[in-house]
C-alpha cells in the first residue's frame, strides 16, 4: 500500500459490508471474519466471507458486460454474461479460497514483513456456480500446448491498484490447470446460490480451487492465452516465497528467478477458543484444516502440552471429495475432558494437519519467514487457562 498516496482512486461506490468484520485495511477493503464465525458452518455465509481487494470495487453493468478472450486462440471471442450462462454447462463446486497472506500478522511478530496484516481467518469456504474455464477456452479454440499456449492470464476491471501504478489487478494460472477436466477452474457468477456479490467479483470471476486466492481474479475483464505468465505486478513482483536471506535490499534480482505461488500448502488453525480464554471442562475446541491441489486432509493432531504429545482431532466429515478434488476445507473438533491438575492451569493447545501426500505443517514460523509474509502455515497454537474446579455440568 506504500504507493497509495500517489494514485487517485475513488472509494465512493463500495458495497455495504458486515460491521462485524475485522477490518485489516479500509480502502482498498481487506477484512476477515471473527475466527469463531468460520467454524459455525461448513459453508461460510457471504456476509462473513473474507474480502481481499487491491483497489476500489468497480461498478459494472451486467447488461453491457463483455468478457474478452484473446492471445493464443484461433477464435478470439467476446462473450456477454448471457452467453456465459447459456452457451456453457453450469457447474457447481464447493471450494475454499485462502489468501497467501493468511496468518501474516503472526509471521510479522517473529520478524516484520510487508503487507496487509491478517489473522487466522483470511480464508472461507463457499459454493461456486458458473461454467468451466476449460469449456470457454475450447470454444475460443485455444492453441495446443506445443504452440506455446502455456498460461491463462486474467485481468480484472478494478483499475487503481496502488502497487501497480493504478493498473487493474491481474494474475495467471497454467494452461495445464486451466484445461484439466478435473481441475474445476470455473468462471463463476453465483456464490452460495446467490448472484455473485460485488465484493467477490460481480458479475464474473475466476475460481481456481486448490491454489492461492490471488489467482482467482474477480471482476473478470479479459483472458489472454499466452506463452508467458501474466505481466501483472501481482504475478511477477508479489505472491512469491523466498528464504530468509532475501530481504528488501536484495530482492530485486530474485523476483524473476523464483516461481509465482500456485498450489496452497497444508494449513490448520484453532478458531475456538480464542487465545487467553478460561476454559471449564469438558470443553470442545474447533478449527479448520486445508490442503492444496485438491489433496485430502487425512488427519489433524492436537497437543495440549505445546507439541510434546499428540492426540487425534475428530474431522467433521462434510468434505467428501471426490478423488483428488478436495477443494473444500475440513473442520475439526476436539474435546478436552480433563487435565492433570487440580488447580487452574495454563496450557498451550497446538494443532497441525496432514494431507493425503503426508505433507504437514512446519513447527516454527522462523523456518518459513519470508519478506512478504506469505504461506505461513506453521503449527497454530492458543494459550488458555483450564479450570478443572469449575465444570459445565
Ligand atoms: N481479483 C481482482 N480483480 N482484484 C483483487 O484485488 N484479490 C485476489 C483475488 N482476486 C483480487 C482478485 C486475492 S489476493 C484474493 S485472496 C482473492 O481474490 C480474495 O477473494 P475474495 O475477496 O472473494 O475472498
Amino acid at each position: 500500500m506504500s504507493h497509495e498516496s500517489q494514485i487517485k482512486v475513488n472509494f465512493d461506490n463500495e458495497p455495504y459490508r458486515n460491521e462485524e468484520f475485522v477490518v485489516n485495511y479500509k480502502a482498498p477493503f481487506n477484512a476477515e471474519p471473527r475466527p469463531e464465525r468460520l467454524v459455525q458452518s461448513f459453508i461460510t455465509p457471504i456476509e462473513h466471507f473474507y474480502v481481499r481487494n487491491h483497489a476500489p470495487v468497480p461498478v459494472i453493468n451486467p447488461d453491457t458486460y463483455m468478457l474478452k478472450i484473446d492471445g493464443l486462440v484461433e477464435n478470439p471471442v467476446l462473450l456477454s454474461l448471457n452467453d456465459i450462462k447459456t452457451k456453457f454447462e453450469k457447474i457447481t463446486i464447493t471450494a475454499h479460497l485462502q489468501c497467501a497472506g493468511n496468518r501474516r500478522t503472526m509471521m510479522s511478530e517473529h520478524k516484520k514483513v510487508k503487507g496487509v496484516g491478517w489473522g487466522i481467518a483470511s480464508l472461507s469456504n463457499g459454493t461456486w456456480s458458473g461454467c468451466r474455464l476449460r469449456d470457454v477456452l475450447m470454444y475460443a479454440r485455444a492453441m495446443p500446448f506445443e504452440s506455446g499456449a502455456h498460461h491463462a492470464c486474467f485481468w480484472g476491471l478494478d483499475f487503481g491498484c496502488p502497487e501497480d501504478n493504478g493498473k487493474s489487478y491481474g494474475s495467471s494460472i497454467t494452461m495445464e490447470k486451466a484445461l484439466d477436466p478435473t481441475g474445476d477452474v470455473l468462471l463463476v457468477y453465483e456464490m452460495n446460490g446467490q448472484t455473485l456479490p460485488r465484493d467477490h467479483g460481480f458479475p464474473l470471476r475466476v475460481v481456481a480451487p486448490g491454489i492461492i486466492g490471488a489467482r482467482s481474479v474477480k471482476w473478470l475483464d479479459k483472458i489472454t492465452v499466452s506463452s508467458t505468465e501474466s505481466e501483472s505486478f501481482f504475478q511477477r513482483r508479489d505472491y512469491k516465497i523466498f528464504h530468509n536471506g532475501i530481504d528488501w535490499d536484495n530482492v530485486e534480482k530474485n523476483w524473476d528467478n523464483h516461481p509465482s505461488l500456485q498450489e496452497l500448502s497444508v494449513q490448520s488453525a484453532i478458531c475456538v477458543p480464542a487465545p487467553n480464554s478460561r476454559l471449564f471442562l469438558p470443553f470442545t475446541l474447533y478449527g479448520y484444516a486445508t490442503a492444496g491441489g485438491g489433496r485430502k486432509i487425512e488427519r489433524v493432531d492436537i497437543s495440549l502440552d505445546g507439541g510434546q504429545t499428540w492426540d487425534l482431532a475428530e474431522l467433521m466429515g462434510e468434505n467428501k471429495g471426490p478423488c483428488s478434488r478436495y477443494w473444500a476445507w475440513t473442520l475439526f473438533r476436539y474435546t478436552i475432558k480433563s487435565i492433570d491438575s487440580k488447580v487452574a492451569k495454563k496450557i498451550n493447545i497446538v494443532c497441525r494437519a496432514w494431507d493425503s501426500a503426508s505433507n504437514t505443517q512446519p513447527k516454527f514460523v522462523g523456518d518459513i519467514w519470508n519478506l512478504r509474509g506469505v504461506m505461513n502455515n506453521c503449527w497454530h497454537n492458543v494459550e488458555v487457562t483450564v479450570d478443572p474446579l469449575c465444570s459445565k455440568f
